[in-house]
């Protein structure tokens, strides 16, 4: 079984995804940290986020590796560990640019297609019921306001001793909704059978237990 999960940024996809996972005993799949690690790699190699070719060689010499279902979710770069640096500003407010390149889109692609061939699957990212899993039995469009993410994402900062102001990150999520919405292969839109799914002012126990009954009826 296949549950796709997209939406904009710091609408709580991973959240939710990794709790539904675990409720079904299903694997967990993270895309936008595959695209995060293709834009790290890039930064430690002193590449320019738009130069695909040079992305696509470094690529071809450079081990993106992750286990699906891990519960820490880490992730490493040939063999370092890469985990916390690809959550760091420099890759989130770079990535965008990054995840726009169509031969890297399509080397992602592919690997997420392998990952969901061989087990039950929930995957969350921002093309996953359109592109990558057309034929999920579940799939969800997950927003919420720009103003209730930013405060999401500032009490999260607040825990890990991340000072930035509110404003800017409501700029900064707006500024990468725009350039995933905008791209020209696969931009973030909601598939014609996904559920939309606004948690503005829902909590995290209440979205879940609406996926699992949406899950319950597919299945
Ligand atoms: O989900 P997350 O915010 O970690 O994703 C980081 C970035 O990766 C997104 O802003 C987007 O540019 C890219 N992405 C994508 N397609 C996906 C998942 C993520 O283009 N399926």
């Amino acid at each position: 079984m296949q549950i796709a999960i997209d939406g904009p940024a710091s609408a709580g996809k991973s959240t939710i995804a990794k709790l539904v996972a675990k409720k079904l005993g299903f694997v967990y799949c993270d895309t936008g940290a595959m695209y995060r690690s293709v834009t790290q790699m890039a930064h430690e190699q002193g590449i320019d986020y738009g130069d695909q070719a040079a992305i696509m060689a470094a690529l071809a010499n450079t081990q993106i590796r992750f286990e699906p279902g891990d519960p820490d979710q880490k992730v490493f770069l040939n063999n370092e560990d890469v985990t916390r640096a690809i959550r760091l500003p420099e890759i989130t407010n770079n990535v965008s640019q990054v995840s726009a390149l169509p031969e890297v889109r399509e080397a992602m692609v592919n690997l997420q297609r392998d990952i969901a061939a061989k087990q039950n699957i929930v995957m969350d990212g921002r093309d996953i019921g359109t592109t990558v899993l057309p034929d999920a039995q579940v799939k969800i469009f997950m927003i919420a306001s720009v103003a209730e993410r930013a405060r999401r994402r500032f009490v999260e900062n607040q825990q890990k001793g991340i000072d930035t102001p509110l404003k800017t990150l409501e700029e900064e999520i707006e500024a990468r909704d725009h350039k995933d919405s905008t791209r020209a292969v696969s931009p973030l839109r909601q598939a014609q059978d996904a559920i939309l799914l606004d948690t503005t002012e829902l909590s995290i126990d209440e979205v879940v237990a609406k996926i699992l009954e949406y899950v319950k009826v597919a299945q």
